[in-house]
């Protein structure tokens, strides 16, 4: 029996974010250049995003580039965005026939105007769509996604004060990026590094995590199926026992 069929379609994580790491060193092994790996990269993001509508994952957040990144080469710095605009530019056509919404999170006021412009122009032609939702993390940061959103309900305090303790989990949600994205239940990382490196800290509170040292090019298919069947061997207790979990089955 494959992976796939494996999988119990009544319990497929409705959000899987992606920690797409391992490209550099995919590279250096074959004594090729690190772009070469990203470029590999975005092979891999584009099977893997098949991979998740297969199997009817809803939302698939991708980190495609962090606000720590920025400080890399800029050689590498200005291939990578331009790696991205060309993956957008050869994908496009498939995004629309596949219903495919697109999405951006990030502090895209640091992007380049072109990259923006070109990036923003195929968010607002999916917006319409209602199939799978490829989120891109891009100049995306979490600490920074956090206190952007505590700036916001400041801002709104100082025009208008309110009731500071009616604030809920729910309300703070609202300010950050992911507004209206249910919390990833998974959350893969590839090339064996075990950190977090600033994503989506609010967001995986109670997501589960796995590891895999697969390097993010030569992640596959089989690769992601297999996440989701390990996601589905473990118990969700969110602070619960493990009785009190039986009992509700
Ligand atoms: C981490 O590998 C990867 C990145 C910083 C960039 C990820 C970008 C892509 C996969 C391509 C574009 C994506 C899309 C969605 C079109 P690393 O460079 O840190 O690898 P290393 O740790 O081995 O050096």
């Amino acid at each position: 029996m494959s992976t796939k069929e494996k999988l119990d379609t009544k319990r497929i994580p409705q959000h899987v974010a992606v920690i797409m790491d391992g490209n550099g060193r995919w590279a250096a092994l074959r004594g090729k250049d690190r772009l070469e790996g990203h470029s590999q990269g975005a092979k891999a993001a584009r099977t893997v995003v098949e991979a998740a509508a297969e199997i009817g994952v809803k939302y698939i957040t991708l980190y495609a580039f962090s606000m720590e990144n920025w400080n890399r080469p800029k050689d590498e710095v200005a291939g990578l965005m331009a790696l991205l605009m060309r993956s957008i530019a050869s994908q496009f056509e498939d995004l629309i026939k596949n219903n495919i919404r697109l999405r951006i999170i990030g502090d895209t006021s640091m992007l380049p105007d072109e990259v923006f412009s070109h990036v923003n122009d195929a968010v607002l032609k999916s917006q319409k769509n209602t199939g799978l939702t490829v989120v891109i993390a891009l100049s995306y940061g979490s600490r920074s996604e956090i206190l952007n959103a505590t700036k916001q309900l400041l801002r709104k305090y100082e025009e208008q004060p309110f009731d500071i303790d009616s604030i809920t989990e729910e309300d703070f949600s609202n300010y950050l990026y992911t507004k209206d994205i249910p919390d990833p239940e998974l959350l893969v990382r590839t090339s064996g590094e075990l950190r977090i490196s600033n994503f989506l800290l609010w967001q995986i509170s109670y997501s589960e995590l796995y590891f895999t040292d697969v390097l993010w090019p030569d992640f596959g298919k089989e690769d992601f199926f297999e996440a989701v069947y390990q996601y589905q061997q473990r118990e969700r207790r969110f602070g619960k026992t493990s009785q009190q979990i039986a009992s509700l089955k």
